[in-house]
């Protein structure tokens, strides 16, 4: 039997919180208005651009999909509406009501159906899903935790099925060095040595690696193929433009413009990775 660690408790708690009293009116308006709202999103959101990637919005219709750390079920619901038969977990049980909630007020094809709890004590058969999928997921897991996952994912897949990770990248030791510095919504500068103290205790993301080299080295150890596509290297920039309009503007050109740069700049200084996994062991 497992039993949660520190990492998780402090996961549960902070997500509970998070998505407690969530109003599913903007999860709702986008599957009214699903195929404009995925034409934006995949065009200018990092999150949705990268886990969408090599169409996987036209390859979910009938398929059987697994979500883990399904968050407010934004995701799920879409995968939901695109026509897969969707099971997601959460260590936030506030995520299965929030589930609930979208079955009784939306006529998906297939009712989404949560899984409860701790997820490696799951009993689900192995071998039945054509996706494992996971949005900004794995990096909330210590190292130990995320290679049951990867194990589990492995056992799930069918033979010819697909796990997605949208997940950040941190493959630059200088931009990781100085990000700290430069504060974001939420968390304060470094410089601010008691505020940085009081957010990071707060903070539900471990101390680990987020390099793609890990997640190709890991990766090997349950697949035998293993694809990283990294995102980012030029829409990093948008975050330095004000004005909604053309931040907007710069990103669409931007995740498109960055395909054509060399592999290695792409690497070096993305934002975010998509990990891609098939083949089980
Ligand atoms: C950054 S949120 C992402 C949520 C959602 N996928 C999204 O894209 O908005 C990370 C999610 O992972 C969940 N999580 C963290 N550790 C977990 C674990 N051990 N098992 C299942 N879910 C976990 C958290 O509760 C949270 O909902």
């Amino acid at each position: 039997m497992t039993s949660l660690d520190k990492n998780q408790i402090k996961n549960k708690n902070h997500y509970e919180d998070l998505y407690s009293d969530f109003s599913i009116k903007s999860i709702l308006w986008k599957l009214n208005n699903l195929e404009s709202y995925l034409d934006d999103a995949i065009a200018t959101d990092t999150s949705w651009n990268a886990l969408y990637q090599k169409d996987l919005r036209n390859r979910l219709k009938g398929k059987k999909v697994l979500e883990m750390g399904c968050g407010d079920c934004t995701n799920a619901a879409i995968m939901s509406a695109l026509g897969a038969e969707v099971y997601a977990n959460d260590i936030a049980d506030a995520s299965g009501l929030i589930i609930n909630k979208l079955n009784e007020q939306y006529n998906f094809r297939f009712p989404i159906k949560f899984i409860k709890g701790d997820f490696l004590k799951n009993d689900l058969k192995a071998k039945q899903f054509d996706f494992v999928i996971g949005k900004a997921f794995l990096h909330h897991l210590t190292i130990p935790i995320e290679k049951k996952f990867l194990q589990e994912t492995a056992k799930l897949l069918k033979k010819d099925g697909e796990a997605r990770f949208f997940e950040p990248a941190v493959n630059n030791k200088f931009l990781d060095f100085i990000r700290w510095y430069i504060p974001v919504p939420g968390r304060p500068s470094k410089f601010r040595k008691n505020s940085f103290k009081e957010w990071k205790l707060k903070d539900p993301h471990p101390d680990r690696s987020f390099s793609s080299n890990h997640w190709e080295l890991v990766g090997r150890e349950f697949f035998k193929q293993v694809e990283i596509i990294t995102i980012g290297s030029l829409e990093r920039f948008s975050r330095i433009i004000k004005k909604k309009e053309n931040k907007w503007k710069f990103r669409r050109w931007a995740f498109k413009s960055e395909k054509k740069l060399p592999k290695t700049i792409n690497r070096s200084f993305s934002r975010s990775q998509l990990i891609i996994y098939k083949n089980p062991i």
